[in-house]
């Protein structure tokens, strides 16, 4: 189909030619044409008159005129010829045949004989005229049968009539006494012609028809040539088929083969995903999936904070994964989020049901905050989770803690949520997305009071190996609290395989791998790998961003770094287990191994203030600010220091303006559920420049295989991937950064979202269908 509009490509111009060449041919031909038979009857008519010319000169004499009359009438006996006419010298018709037209004189005849074309057109056809001199033989002089002045063009000239003149003339030589004009029927002429014209358009047409075979033989042979032969190219067989360039021009066809293939990514970049998730799609699944039913999202940290300031209240985001990836989601959905009211000024912003609309100016959703007690905070949150199941579960060489006054605590605070949720359901089965580590009891807490309710509960962090997780005292009663679940997600394969060898080894549970779904006590719970991301920004909101140009500029101007850098960025919350701590060696190494960086190179560290009560966290950032200092005395100068620990809350435009002007994002952290900087990163950098520097144990690192992956306890490793990412030239930035960036915008936070309440509407179908086929069974 394609070769075939190809080929029309070519022959309709071909065809539009040959009928443009015919309409300027034929009527040159008929010009030729005209010519040739015109000089043809003339020389005829020379002939003939050659012939007569004696007897006509002496009928000439005749006044009567008889012997003339008969002479011309024998004469027109040819049947070519029309009609003949004798003209005395002066040019005075003497006799015409009856066939010549009336008002023809011999003046008018001559004129025509002598023009280019000398076709008189009549009634019947066209004629021919010639006018030939008939003379008078000078009698020592005998008249030339051939070539005698007769066949020059005749002129009537009235002088070369005069008496005198003819006396004189007549002793010179011969003198013209008359002319014969001849009419010459040109029918023929006109038959022959259009014969002529009838070959040639037929010649033409075959000449066409010709050509366009050729053509579109030599076109279908080379085109599936060509196409076998690119097929080839892709297919990598490119030299070894026949139809294919000598090895000589194999860099020629890689060229090519890599070409294509740019294209190829080029376009499917363009195009995006097929169908992109966007927080309007995620609502209609809401609705069709699960007919609207409230959603209510537990989680400890609160998304909006109200904080008191020395101005008045001011409304804080946390620095915290969870809420940058659960946040949009509820922003699309609606209902309620209950959280822990940790602001300073929280209890001030909220009505009597503890509940304040947000985000503040917009209002989609409800917070409902849920007040602790420092006892309550300190076992529940400090202790339990972040002494215990944190470490625990992040496997950073921290020990976890385990105590039973903290136990106790969490258990109950995890019993008021629950409570909180029974509180704000408005019927006996609303969705509620259960969030990360504080809550492993909820589920189970909830199914209790609410047995038709649909529980995703998701892990934010790692689940480690049975072995590690059977440290904890109460392991057997964090598993039964999670399978209260319908879906219990995980970031990643592993971790849920992880989960599933942990009830093996634990609880007398039935484990079906091939479904991934554990039945526990007559109640099923689905295991399934939900990779978390991010809202990918809007283009209105990206538009409104300052450019790189300017954020760059303002980041020096503000840290008062040397103009001519590269600055590498890190943003996290001040954990250990961040892996910041092996960044600033990675950073060291760097500046000790290529000392030409020394006063060029910058490493800026964000530490947002974290869990900062506990002693591990306190010791861990002393720490890093004594390596951070170390280096800085070690490599600094008046006026340059290679880092910069920024150990500050930095909201989110601000970290935007940070990642838009690096040169390179870093995030090494030791164990990562997932990781979301990296993630922000990405998607700040529409102008497809930056390096990201991932580390192999965050679960990001096995979407986003385009960035440098390194394993942050090997210095040098590290160090070399900060070189590397330093010297990258701007084209392999780009190549990676475009391929990173088309990853996190499809496989963004609405489709995280989907995937599980997708998940969750064939399971509720599911459960309803039991119920009626158990009702129609019974009855
Ligand atoms: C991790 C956890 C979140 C937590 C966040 C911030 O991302 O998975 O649940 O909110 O850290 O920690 P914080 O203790 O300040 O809430």
């Amino acid at each position: 189909m394609k070769t075939l509009r190809l080929q029309l490509r070519f022959l309709l111009p071909l065809a539009v030619a040959l009928v443009g060449a015919a309409y300027i041919a034929l009527p040159l031909l008929d010009q030729v044409t005209l010519r040739w038979f015109s000089r043809d009857l003339n020389s005829r008519g020379a002939l003939m008159v050659n012939a007569m010319s004696d007897a006509v000169a002496e009928a000439l004499l005749d006044p009567r005129g008889e012997r003339l009359s008969t002479l011309l009438d024998r004469a027109v006996q040819d049947e070519r010829l029309f009609a003949i006419a004798a003209c005395d010298a002066q040019g005075r018709l003497l006799h015409a045949t009856h066939a010549f037209p009336d008002g023809l004189s011999c003046a008018r005849s001559l004129s025509i004989a002598n023009r280019q074309d000398p076709r008189l057109k009549l009634a019947g056809g066209a004629v021919h005229v010639g006018v030939h001199n008939i003379m008078r033989p000078a009698p020592d002089l005998p008249a030339e049968p051939w070539g005698n002045p007769a066949s020059g063009p005749a002129t009537f000239d009235a002088a070369s009539a005069a008496p005198a003149q003819d006396a004189a003339a007549a002793a010179q030589g011969p003198a013209i006494v008359g002319r014969l004009v001849l009419l010459h029927d040109m029918s023929f002429i006109e038959k022959r012609s259009q014969d002529t014209r009838r070959y040639l358009v037929g010649f033409i047409a075959i000449l066409g028809f010709v050509i366009a075979l050729i053509t579109v033989s030599v076109a279908q042979l080379s085109w599936r040539g060509w196409v076998k032969g690119a097929r080839a190219i892709m297919r990598g067989e490119g030299l070894v088929s026949p139809l294919l360039p000598p090895p000589e021009l194999a860099p020629f066809v890689d060229e090519l083969r890599n070409s294509l293939r740019d294209l190829e990514d080029e376009y499917r970049r363009m195009q995006g995903p097929a169908l992109e998730w966007t927080g309007e799609r995620l609502r209609n699944l809401l609705q069709t999936q699960l007919r609207g039913d409230q959603v209510i999202v537990v989680s400890n940290r609160e998304p909006y904070i109200h904080e008191q300031g020395p101005e008045g209240i001011v409304v804080r985001r946390p620095a915290s994964g969870l809420v940058t990836a659960v946040e949009p989601v509820m922003r699309a959905c609606s209902g309620t989020w209950i959280a822990h009211g940790s602001g300073s000024a929280d209890r001030e912003a909220v009505d009597r049901h503890d509940r304040v609309a947000v985000p503040p100016g917009v209002e989609d959703y409800q917070l409902r905050r849920i007040w602790l007690t420092p006892e309550e905070e300190q076992g529940y949150y400090y202790g339990f989770a972040n002494e215990g199941l944190w470490p625990l579960c992040h496997v950073a060489h921290v020990r976890p803690v385990f105590r039973e006054s903290d136990w106790e605590a969490y258990q109950r605070v995890n019993q008021r949520f629950a409570d909180a949720v029974v509180a704000e359901a408005r019927s006996e089965d609303p969705v509620v997305l259960v969030q990360d580590y504080h809550f492993a009891l909820l589920p189970a807490m909830i199914r209790a009071q609410l047995p038709q309710a649909t529980v995703l509960t998701f892990w934010h962090i790692p689940w480690p190996n049975p072995e590690s997780f059977g440290i904890c005292p109460w392991h057997k009663e964090i598993l039964q609290g999670l399978l209260g679940s319908t879906i219990l997600g995980f970031h990643t394969r592993f971790h849920c395989r992880n989960f599933m060898e942990t009830v093996d080894r634990s609880l007398e549970a039935r484990i079906e791998a091939e479904y991934s779904t554990i039945r526990f006590q007559d109640k099923e719970t689905l295991v399934e790998s939900y990779p978390i991301s991010i809202e990918w920004p809007e283009p209105a909101t990206v538009a409104a961003w300052p450019s790189v140009a300017q954020c760059r500029q303002q980041v020096i101007d503000r840290l008062g770094l040397p103009q001519d850098l590269c600055l590498a960025v890190g943003v996290d919350r001040f954990d250990y287990t961040k892996g910041i701590l092996e960044r600033l060696n990675a950073v060291e190494r760097l500046l000790e191994k290529a000392p030409e960086w020394i006063g060029r190179f910058v490493f800026v560290q964000v530490a947002a203030p974290t869990r900062a009560s506990l002693d591990e966290y306190r010791s861990f950032q002393e720490h890093v600010e004594r390596v951070a200092e170390r280096i800085n005395t070690r490599f600094g100068r008046p006026g340059y220091r290679p880092v910069h620990l920024l150990a500050q809350h930095h909201e989110p435009d601000a970290v935007n303006e940070l990642f838009r002007a690096a040169d390179i994002g870093v995030v090494t952290s030791l164990h990562d559920g997932m990781n979301l900087v990296c993630k922000e990163f990405v998607a700040a950098r529409d102008d497809q420049q930056g390096v990201l520097v991932l580390s192999r144990f965050a679960g990001a690192a096995r979407e986003m295989t385009e960035a440098l992956i390194v394993n942050p306890y090997h210095v040098e490793e590290t160090a070399d991937a900060l070189l590397r990412a330093a010297t990258m030239p701007p084209a392999e930035q780009r190549e990676r950064m475009v391929s990173l960036r088309s990853t996190v915008r499809e496989f963004n936070v609405f489709r995280w979202a989907a995937r599980m309440l997708a998940d969750a509407g064939r399971w509720r179908l599911r459960a309803r269908v039991e119920a009626r086929v158990r009702r129609l069974g019974s009855g």
